[in-house]
């Protein structure tokens, strides 16, 4: 993709890896739009970075989504990158006694729903765009699930399938379809002991990572994959499925 003026979109990025890749894009020159529902960080983005726009933005409440999508399409008729990037992610014991289903539809509602919602709301604006980018963020642990996240992982499996699919029906149209698939990165997403987790990738490090891999178009299948989890992508393939799957979830 051209990595300067573009209009961005990126769902969850009031903080993580979408508040880091909305400053990497608008340092390259890019017009970003972000959204999340915590205003007090929409407001601290947009402060802090003049000309990137927070806009509040629940993904599970349709009619929010429908609101913030014509908003959008009005004020940035260009917009020709979306990405999908908001998620959670929760363990889930599933032998304890009180165990239901709470988590796991939560994480279907915004890590599935939520991505279809956005792709379908700005799929309209996107295909009017001469050169256009939708891309979702899945995770590597699509490919070999640490069980203590069953619903989170597959989540994500279903994302990558499902983008497989997007890519193959928008073909013909001048529309990339990428599916970002971070490692474990120093974010909040489980909690704030994450972001200081040194088993975890520096954010930084990872989004500067990720733009290379933009500008220089490495990302096969539409894969953004670091060469660290091309093990766990292909493990089935090569037949390392069952070790590599024991070693991430000791007995
Ligand atoms: N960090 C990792 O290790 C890692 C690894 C693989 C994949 N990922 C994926 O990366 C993406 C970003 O996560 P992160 O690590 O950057 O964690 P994060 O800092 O917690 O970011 C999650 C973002 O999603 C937004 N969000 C969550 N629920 C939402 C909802 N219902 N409506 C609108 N926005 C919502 C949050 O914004 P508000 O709270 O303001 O709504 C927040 O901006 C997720 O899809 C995650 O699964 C992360």
């Amino acid at each position: 993709m051209k990595m300067t003026d573009n209009t961005v979109l990126i769902t969850g990025g009031t903080s993580g890896i979408g508040r880091a890749l909305a400053e990497a894009f608008h340092d390259r020159g890019n017009r970003v739009i972000v959204t999340g529902r915590r205003q007090d960080l929409l407001a601290d983005v947009a402060d802090r970075r003049p000309g990137i726009t927070g806009i509040c933005l629940d993904l599970n409440a349709p009619h929010s989504l429908a609101r913030v999508a014509e908003y959008v399409i009005n004020r940035f008729p260009n917009l020709n990158v979306l990405i999908a990037n908001a998620g959670i992610s929760r363990t889930e014991d599933i032998t304890a006694d009180d165990w239901n289903l709470a988590e796991a539809e939560a994480i279907v509602e915004t890590n599935i729903l939520g991505v279809l919602r956005t792709v379908a709301a700005f799929l309209p604006i996107i295909k009017q765009q001469p050169a256009a980018t939708i891309m979702a963020t899945g995770s590597a642990l699509a490919f070999l699930p640490r069980a203590e996240f069953p619903a989170y992982c597959a989540s994500k499996a279903f994302l990558h399938s499902w983008l497989i699919s997007l890519r193959h029906q928008l073909r013909n149209l001048p529309i990339d379809v990428l599916e970002l698939a971070p490692p474990y990165v120093q974010t909040e997403l489980t909690g704030a002991s994450q972001a200081a987790d040194p088993r975890a990738m520096p954010l930084a490090s990872y989004i500067s990572q990720v733009m290379v891999m933009l500008e220089q178009g490495r990302h096969p299948r539409g894969e953004l994959l670091l060469e660290q989890d091309q093990a766990r992508r292909w493990a089935e393939r090569d037949g390392t499925y069952d070790r590599i799957f024991a070693a991430m979830n000791p007995a």
